[in-house]
This record gives C-alpha cells, structure tokens and sequence, in this order.
C-alpha cells in the first residue's frame, strides 16, 4: 500500500502575494472551486489579519468550497489568530497556520529575540490556536537555515502544545535536496512525539530546486507538501503543484506514494490561475508550459509520431491536454511534414511527399516556424482553402476603454467586413473578427512579448482558445501588437 500525500495548496496566499498577481474576491473563489475540483487536501486561503480584501476571501472561500480543509495563515500573534479563527467560522473544515522563524538569522535579525523567547511564542500561539480549532499547522519560518538540534526542539515543543501539522519551510529557496532530506529524516529521528502530527514540505525555488526538495522531504518521511499551481510565489515561487504530483505518479515504483489529485484537472486549472493572475507560464515549463509536449526536432518528431512513449514520460491527455504538438521548422523531418499535411487534409506519400519536403526546406530556412496555412500557401491552396486572412484593419481609440474596429477578412476568396466594439483596441478587433467567423470560442489565453524592450520591436502575441473541452493556439508577430493580436486570433480560429 501507498502511502497518502496531502496537497497543501498555497495558490490563493504564498501564491496570491506575488506582485500583479492580486485576485478579488470573486476571481479568488472561482480559483477555490477550481482547486476543490482539483482535489487538493488543504487550501490555504489567505491571510486575513493582512487586510480586509484578504479577510472577506477567507471568509467567502469558506462558505464556497466544502470538500477541502480551508487554513488560514497568521502569526505567533493572538490577535491575529483571533482574526483567522473569525474569518475561519463558517469553514467546515478549518485549519489555522501560524508560525515564527526559526533560524538565528530571523531569531537575531529579523526578531531581536533569542531562541528561549521564540520556543515560548511557538508553545503560546499552538496552544492559543487550539482554543479556536482542532487542526492547527505550525510554520518554523526558514527552517532551512535553522540549527537542526534547535528545530528539532522546536518542533517538540508546537506538538507538545498542540500543533497538527508542522511546517518546515525552506523559506529562501536555500537547500539542496540532501540537505532538505536530512532535515526531515533527522526530526523524524529525533523528535520524541513524532508520531502525533506531520510534517510539511514547504519549498521556495530561489535555486530552482523546489520540487527536488519537496520529493526529497517526502522520501525523508513527510506527508504533506504546499505547492502553487504553476509555481507561483514569492519572488523565484514556490514547489509546483504539477511537478510535484506528476513526479510522484511516474516514480510510483519507487517512491510508493500517491495524492487525491485529479491529474485531468491540471491543464485547465493552469490555464485559469494564468488567466486569472496575468501570469504567463514560462513555454518551456514542465507539465503545463506550452512546449511542454511540443516536438520541433525531425528526430525527436519522428521517434514520438512512431510511438509516443519514445520521447514522453507523461501521456499529455493524462494532464487534461489535449494532444502534443508537433512544429514544423527547419529541424523537421518528412515524418512531420507528413503528419502535418494529413491533420490539414493533404495526404500524400512517396514521390509526391519528398517534392513537397523539399518546398518546405526551402520554406523552413527562411521562416522559423511553419504553420498550417504556410503549408497551404505552398501548396497553392491559399486562394480557395477554407482559411481567414486579414485584408484591412482599422482600429479608432474613441475614450478611454472604448475603442472601435473596423476588419475586413477574406476566405474563399470572398470579403468579409465587420465593426467591433471593445474596452480596448484589442478586444474591439477580436469582437470585429468574432461577429465574421461567428465561432463560439472563449479567449483563454492572450500573451504579448517584446523581444528587445525597444520601441521599434515586434510584439510577439500567443493565444490560446477553447472550443468546448478542446484548446487551440494562434500565434502573430508584427510591430503593430493589434495587428499581431488578429493574427494570432484568427490562426487560432483557422485551425478549429
Ligand atoms: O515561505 C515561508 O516560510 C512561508 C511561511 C509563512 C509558511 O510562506
Ligand atoms: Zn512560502
């Protein structure tokens, strides 16, 4: 049998503090009913004595989400655990997470205090928190830097005075997975009363070692990690949630543990916390970034269209994705090329496959990627194939938040126009381009980037929409980013 992690997830407070990243209230529950969905054990909701944005979501999260145990964060203060155990009231599962730092740099630096006085804090704010609730997490704040005899101490005495779960957070992002691991094995070693309550990964990744040192406390026998969806968090973020439960899964053998999550719900989750917190995932991100299953060399192109397994440890629909890429650049081979031409309704072969390689190649050097309707134009279908392309566009700014749009598109070699109006020049053309194609497709993702931060730079602009359960990218570069926006939109659209 294998044993249960519980997910602790972060999101919504170590996650939500990141600069940009602020949510209302409204935005934080669809997120919460988005990780109940998900099946995370804790949520942490945030911190209430921190401001009354972040009390009133305590409180709503709690009377929206049932199935998880909703925490609160606070510190070793009384009243701010009074406030968490208020804001707590209507939870059906309610966890209050309080804490101090442990390590001398906090206990000399940041709390002009000693080590007694800390271990008396701890003992008082454990205790003062079980008046409130059963369940109380304890966080030995930088425990990655701390004296390990002194946190072992302090871990003895938050389970003496009543704590639940203890926390032991590598704060800055400092430890190396062997280190990480022997703080665990070494409390789980050497605290007496161990075995009245669990202990907590809680990894930053300033190193880029947040997950290998969360999996590495779960080997040193801690059964609960608190990760952000995507790794969001302070400065370099936090443990991923994705990483850390894909590792598990595909390191069943060895590491015999298992979580509650619904794997399925990973994707769409993302890509709601990105859309909801403007924060972009990095392309090459494991699990959830764009390029996570996208192919571009012939190689890799070729072993992965034989067999998926070739060049994929994780089966993309497992995640909620919905199939992997394969991108067409110079690197490809006629495999690709092939597989590619079958998906957009050119079957071809032999003789007649490698005249249409060489086209490609020739292609391919010029441009970086090669898109669907590339391969239609060179095949010289552009004319009558079944794809949008923009004629015109003109874009009026006529207030603040109120733009209009003027398109004109062509398919089938016939005109389309239309006027759409917008809070913004963007959302005025993609409404223009809406009112031709007549799809019913919500915009989940739309990313600008500059390459060079000057101002004569191209904007670089990725969407992403769904149709239903099933996602599509679109992809435009140009100096004008509204005419980027249309093109990216409408490569989207093309390909639905
Ligand atoms: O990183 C950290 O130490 C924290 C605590 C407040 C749990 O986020
Ligand atoms: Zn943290």
């Amino acid at each position: 049998m294998s044993d249960k992690v519980y997910i602790f997830d972060t999101t919504l407070r170590d996650g939500e503090q990141v600069p940009g990243c602020q949510l209302n209230t409204i935005e934080k529950i669809e997120v919460a009913k988005a990780l109940e969905e998900l099946g995370v054990d804790i949520l942490e909701a945030g911190f209430p004595i921190s401001s009354p944005g972040d009390f009133k979501s305590v409180v709503e999260i709690s009377k929206a989400v049932r199935k998880p145990t909703i925490c609160a964060l606070t510190r070793a203060v009384k009243k701010d655990i009074e406030v968490a155990a208020d804001a707590l009231k209507f939870a059906q599962k309610a966890r209050i997470h309080t804490g101090i730092g442990s390590s001398d740099i906090h206990i000399i630096h940041k709390l002009k205090t000693t080590r007694e006085k800390i271990l008396e804090k701890a003992a008082m704010a454990t205790k003062y928190a079980r008046n409130f609730v059963d369940d109380v997490e304890f966080f030995c704040e930088d425990a990655g830097r701390a004296d390990l005899e002194f946190l072992a101490k302090m871990v003895e005495t938050v389970i003496a005075s009543g704590a639940t779960v203890v926390n032991i957070p590598d704060t800055t992002g400092y430890c190396l997975p062997e280190q990480y691991y022997e703080k665990i094995a070494y409390l789980m070693n050497n605290v007496p009363n161990i075995d009245k309550a669990i202990l907590s990964c809680h990894c930053h990744n300033d190193l880029g070692m947040a997950t290998a040192n969360s999996i590495s406390g779960l080997r040193a026998g801690a059964r609960q990690v608190e990760v952000t969806v995507n790794g969001i968090g302070e400065r370099a973020g936090n443990t991923s949630l994705e990483e850390v439960v894909m590792t598990m899964r595909a390191h069943h053998e060895t590491l015999n543990l298992h979580t509650g999550i619904n794997i399925k719900k990973i994707y769409p989750t993302s890509r709601l916390i990105t859309r909801l917190m403007r924060m972009p995932v990095q392309p090459n991100k494991a699990i959830v970034g764009r390029n996570a299953f996208a192919h571009s060399s012939g190689i890799h192109q070729d072993g992965v269209l034989k067999n998926r397994e070739n060049y994929e440890i994780i089966d993309p629909h497992d995640v909620g994705i919905p199939e992997s890429l394969i991108v067409l650049t110079a690197r490809s081979g006629r495999a690709a090329l092939k597989y590619r031409l079958d998906k957009i309704g050119y079957p071809v072969e032999g003789e007649e496959l490698d005249t249409i390689y060489e086209k490609f190649l020739n292609l391919a050097d010029q441009k970086k990627e090669i898109y669907d309707e590339d391969l239609l134009d060179m095949l010289g279908h552009t004319k009558d194939n079944k794809i949008y392309q923009i004629v015109s566009l003109d874009v009026h700014n006529i207030a603040e938040n109120e733009s209009t749009a003027y398109i004109t598109l062509s398919k089938n070699e016939q005109l389309f126009s239309a006027e759409g109006k917008g809070n913004g020049p963007v959302d005025a053309t993609i409404k223009a381009i809406d009112k031709i194609t007549g799809e019913d497709v919500k915009l989940e993702e739309y990313l600008v980037q500059a390459i060079t931060g000057g101002s004569n730079d191209i904007g670089k602009v990725h969407i992403q929409i769904a149709k239903g359960d099933v996602f599509y990218y679109g992809f435009g570069s140009d100096t004008d980013i509204v005419y980027a926006s249309a093109k990216a939109y409408l490569d989207a659209i093309n390909k639905l």
